[in-house]
């Protein structure tokens, strides 16, 4: 048999992780509440596939974006076929709406996806490659009601986990429209400063100049206090637009930021822009928790009927990090009530069953059904913090009987092993 050395041991992917039962535990209860409260508000869960056609993303996100331009895994299929492993989630659910009659369901169409994701970035604190988002979407419908339920869903999920102190940065990219006349201004107000720019935004400007305000270098961040602001270029029905989704927001009471100069990395988007941060974080962690916005023009790029639509997803590692730094556990519904002891041959055997019918009934138990020893599944019972134990020994094993011992005063009853099924759920609260 040959012998794989050590250092041959295979590794996992740069920038992709194993999710560890820790952290499994605060994944899956962000996923848990947020899917809670986007079926509260009438989203219907739903996923698709981790693989799409390149083409579904390359110009709907835009060619010259971060995301299509160096982040997205692609790959050529024996046949000739060009997939890329998904960055995101919204170009996969417009493709999905049309594909599968969406139009004609009750408009709009709401949608809650949460799953893996994709970008060759360079892994750092809140950035990996792999990650989890949880979606929301409203395809079909473009009142500013919408723009506020996105927003709503997010606050309320980020809520529901314990934190608090969101802020929503927002900004209206105006339509088609607004923006063209606009970027003239914006390449004209640049081109003077040309010499200040990164080479990056030297090219930015050439291809798509509403990029140059979201650099992050210095030189350009301080070009872009007296840059031309979008808001002075907007046409009626956009500003009124806007304007709404801010009453809806007052009128709900969540705190936002006009940040004219928030730009979000992909094309379709249009009108409602933002992105939600805690005041909260720390470790320079200034990264959104999540955002989103309007991509009313991302049915058309995709060759579909226009169809307005507006949406926003969470980075679920972003906010387990947040909420593991601020001492926020994640709720299981599967904490142990109930530590089965055994004892000896008859009685391991009979705990399976027993096992099994506290299953059915939904009663969590933990279980050392390895452990031979008394006094070994005692220390476990006890670092586990459970309120009840059941004994079953040699004896009990033969007399048809169980031992349920309260942990806490430390007084055992016996119970018959027919009745105590019954028994156990007459008394569940009893043990919460
Ligand atoms: P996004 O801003 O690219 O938007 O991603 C949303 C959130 O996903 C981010 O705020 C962040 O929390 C998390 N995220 C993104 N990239 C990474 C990464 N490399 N590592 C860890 N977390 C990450 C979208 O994806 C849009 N599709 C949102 C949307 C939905 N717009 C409309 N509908």
């Amino acid at each position: 048999m040959s012998r794989v050395p050590k250092k041959d041991m295979v590794t996992s992917v740069k920038g992709m992780h194993d999710i560890l039962p820790e952290d499994f535990a605060y994944h899956s209860h962000i996923i848990k509440e947020a899917r809670r409260i986007a079926e509260f508000y009438g989203f219907q869960p739903m996923a698709t596939p981790h693989l799409e056609k390149t083409e579904l993303f390359s110009h709907p996100l835009g060619d010259t974006s971060d995301v299509v331009e160096k982040q997205m895994y692609n790959l050529r299929t024996r046949g000739g076929d060009h997939l890329s492993l998904r960055p995101e989630a919204t170009a996969p659910a417009m493709r999905a709406y049309f594909e599968n009659g969406m139009q004609s369901w009750p408009q709009p169409v709401r949608m809650f996806i949460a799953g893996a994701f994709f970008r060759h970035e360079s892994p750092q604190a809140g950035r990996t490659r792999e990650f989890h988002q949880v979606d929301f979407e409203i395809i079909g419908d473009d009142d500013a009601i919408n723009d506020a339920l996105a927003i709503r869903l997010c606050v309320s999920t980020l809520q529901s986990l314990g934190l608090k102190d969101m802020m929503v940065n927002i900004n209206t990219l105006g339509d088609r429209q607004d923006r063209a006349p606009y970027r003239k201004e914006l390449v004209n107000y640049f081109k003077r400063h040309i010499e200040k720019l990164c080479k990056d935004c030297k090219r930015r400007l050439k291809e798509n100049p509403l990029r140059v305000l979201d650099c992050k270098v210095p030189g350009c961040v301080a070009l872009k206090e007296n840059a031309p602001v979008l808001v002075d270029y907007l046409s009626e029905s956009s500003k009124k637009h806007f304007q709404e989704v801010l009453e809806y927001l007052d009128e709900i009471g969540i705190p936002y930021f006009l940040d004219s100069h928030l730009v979000r990395g992909f094309d379709y988007y249009g009108r409602t822009i933002f992105e939600i941060f805690s005041s909260e974080s720390t470790e320079g962690q200034q990264s959104a928790l999540g955002g989103g916005g309007r991509y009313d023009e991302l049915a058309s790029l995709l060759g579909a009927k226009s169809t307005p639509a507006v949406g926003a997803a969470l980075g679920v590692e972003r906010i387990a990090a947040l909420m593991k730094q601020k001492g926020l556990k994640p709720r299981s519904d599967q904490k142990p009530k109930i530590f089965l002891i055994q004892l000896g041959p008859a009685a391991k055997k009979k705990s399976l069953i027993l096992m099994e019918e506290l299953r059915k009934i939904g009663v969590p138990i933990a279980q050392s059904l390895s452990k031979d020893s008394l006094r070994s599944q005692l220390n476990i019972v006890s670092k586990l913090n459970v309120p009840v134990a059941i004994i079953l020994g040699q004896k009990e094993a033969l007399d048809g009987t169980v031992g349920l011992r309260n942990m806490a005063t430390g007084v055992q009853e016996t119970l018959s092993f027919d009745k105590f099924i019954g028994t156990i759920k007459a008394r569940l609260k009893e043990f919460s």
